[in-house]
């Protein structure tokens, strides 16, 4: 299964499909599905401070055997640990719990009201010193965003957002594209809360694709980049099995008018 890339605004490529690793309860189960995952052929890994799993994450990795260079690896600044002093202490402890000498991507988790620029001159201090091939915010909106182009050096390469035709918007991704960063989709699945809406079990059989893979390119259609979660390999397989396959224009229309605002985490419109 070929993942395309995606080349990020400093040039580097980035797989378009990764693997999820928000797990709090599966922690056992992590490091199998990360070496699942980059047996099937997955060399995304999305990880964060918070879900607590980084050294299994870690452990996955090192027992793959693949080799560093293929990977892209993602973590991200969790809020108790913005401002600039804690954001570097915080990223040394994800490469020491990851068992990495360097980041592809490391991410500001939430755009918490105080220490974001802070935050963001650390991010730009891990980045000039290559210990970070790029770095990106998360859950920012434009609101936050353009307060980041008043202070900023580096514009962020990605932002990783929740992603799926019940919580679109339209204006909040052209916005993104616009100013060269990479859109990064999270909860494509919508945590399969989903999976018995009418429209998508429409359009999936139409497809011969379950919901899941339907949501899935979904997201590819739209140019983002990404993330599923799955500990189970047959699943992992299934999420991935979606490039070959196009929805048409019409049918990307009809998905993008189930916006109901559902979210598996807050609003960042509330941060
Ligand atoms: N930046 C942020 O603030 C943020 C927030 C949330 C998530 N994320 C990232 O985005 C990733 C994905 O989001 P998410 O984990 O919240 O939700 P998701 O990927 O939309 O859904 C994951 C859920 O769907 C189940 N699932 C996966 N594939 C399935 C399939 N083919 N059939 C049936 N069920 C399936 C998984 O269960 P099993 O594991 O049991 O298969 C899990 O319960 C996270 O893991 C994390 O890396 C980032």
């Amino acid at each position: 299964m070929n993942i395309p890339f995606v080349t990020l605004n400093n040039g580097i490529q980035m797989p378009q499909l990764g693997l999820g690793l928000y797990a709090p309860k599966q922690q056992d189960e992590v490091k199998q599905s990360v070496l699942d995952a980059l047996d099937l052929g997955i060399r995304l890994i999305d990880s964060a401070a918070i879900y607590a799993n980084e050294k299994e994450v870690g452990q996955g990795i090192i027992e793959s055997g693949v080799t560093r260079t293929d990977l892209f690896v993602t973590s991200k600044v969790w809020m108790e640990d913005m401002g600039y002093d804690s954001t570097l202490r915080a990223f040394d402890k994800t490469l020491s719990d990851l068992g990495l000498e360097y980041l592809d991507l490391y991410l500001i988790h939430w755009p918490k009201d105080t220490a974001r620029k802070e935050t963001w001159k650390a991010l730009e201090t891990l980045y000039d010193q290559k210990l970070c091939r790029s770095i990106g915010v998360s859950n920012y909106y434009k609101k936050h965003l353009e307060e980041l182009f008043l202070h900023a050096n580096i514009c962020p390469a990605v932002n990783q957002f929740e992603l799926s035709p019940f919580c679109y918007m339209p204006d909040e991704f052209a916005f993104n594209q616009e100013n060269d960063i990479q859109v990064e989709g999270y909860a494509p699945l919508v945590r399969g809360w989903k999976k018995d809406d009418e429209v998508l079990n429409e359009i999936a059989a139409h497809y011969g694709k379950s919901t899941y893979q339907l949501l899935v390119r979904w997201n590819i259609e739209l140019g983002a980049v990404t993330i599923p979660k799955s500990v189970k390999r047959a699943r992992i397989q299934e999420n991935m099995e979606v490039f070959d396959f196009c929805i048409s224009p019409e049918d990307m229309q009809k998905l993008s008018q189930l916006y109901d605002n559902t979210r598996v985490a807050w609003d960042p419109r509330d941060f």
